[in-house]
């Protein structure tokens, strides 16, 4: 059984499909980039698997569990976190403040303590500045947070929208080298929307390619930064955007 599964998934927003027909599998452990140009329903893919905006047609399962009805608070206990792009950082909370907001409502008070100092663990300069205010953190270092938030609700299955938005590439390179090790420790399974697909192919992993809505690539992305399925993608044209 697939870990995540997403079989023929529509969304719209009113009239404005997003996304159309989307279909595909995720294995336990597996890294999977998504990418493709601005608008083409990555964001609106995370969103649909978290929950986060109804579907309007097909069905999403973890671990073979519909998701479909359920609320994104539900899908969280099913182990699935989101990293939303922009981060959703609360720049006037301290870095410890941002990482408990969500855990109120858990019982396991000592639990709760003991996710705290492991991401400090794994971030130890989110340690460092636990008391600062998390809007005084550098762009990269804020996105340290918001993976940090992610793993409080120890997941199996992480969404990332585009970690590596507006970051200096070494910044970049050290949130991949995060994202791997967390990989490697833990064995999450890890959605990640990347527009480089020179980045994806560095990193490695299997690459999903989204346009207007639909997946129109899906393979190593070592061999699609090579193929110009990318370039079509990126740059093609099709009949709707020639005749507008
Ligand atoms: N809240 C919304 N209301 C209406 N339309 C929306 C909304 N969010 C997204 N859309 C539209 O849905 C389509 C897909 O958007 P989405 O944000 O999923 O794309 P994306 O691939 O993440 O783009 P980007 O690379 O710019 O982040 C776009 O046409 C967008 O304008
Ligand atoms: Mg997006």
């Amino acid at each position: 059984m697939s870990k995540l599964g997403v079989y023929d998934v529509a969304v719209r927003y009113g009239k404005v499909p997003a996304l159309t027909d989307v279909t595909l599998t995720i294995e336990e452990g597996e890294r999977l980039f998504i990418s493709g140009p601005n608008g083409a329903g990555k964001s609106s893919l995370l969103k649909a698997i978290c929950g986060a905006v109804a579907t309007s047609h097909g069905r999403i399962e973890v671990d073979g569990d519909l998701l479909t009805g359920r609320t994104p608070e539900a899908i969280a206990r099913l182990g699935l976190t989101m990293v939303p792009e922009g981060r959703d950082i609360f720049g006037t909370l301290t870095v410890e403040e941002n990482l408990r907001v969500g855990t109120g409502i858990r019982r396991d008070k000592s639990a709760v303590e003991n996710d705290i100092e492991e991401v400090y663990e794994n971030f130890a300069i989110l340690g460092e500045r636990r008391h600062a205010n998390a809007g005084a953190l550098s762009g990269g270092q804020q996105q340290m947070l918001a993976i940090g938030r992610g793993l409080m609700t120890n997941p199996k299955l992480m969404l990332v929208d585009e970690p590596s938005l507006g970051l200096a590439p070494n910044i970049v390179d050290q949130v991949y080298e995060t994202l791997v090790n967390l990989q490697k420790d833990r064995g999450l399974t890890l959605i990640i929307v990347e527009q480089s697909s020179a980045r994806a192919a560095r990193v490695g992993g299997r690459m999903v390619l989204l346009r207007g809505g639909s997946v129109v690539g899906d393979g190593d992305a070592k061999k699609f930064a090579e193929s110009d399925v990318l370039n079509e993608a990126y740059f093609g044209t099709d009949k709707a955007e020639a005749s507008s």
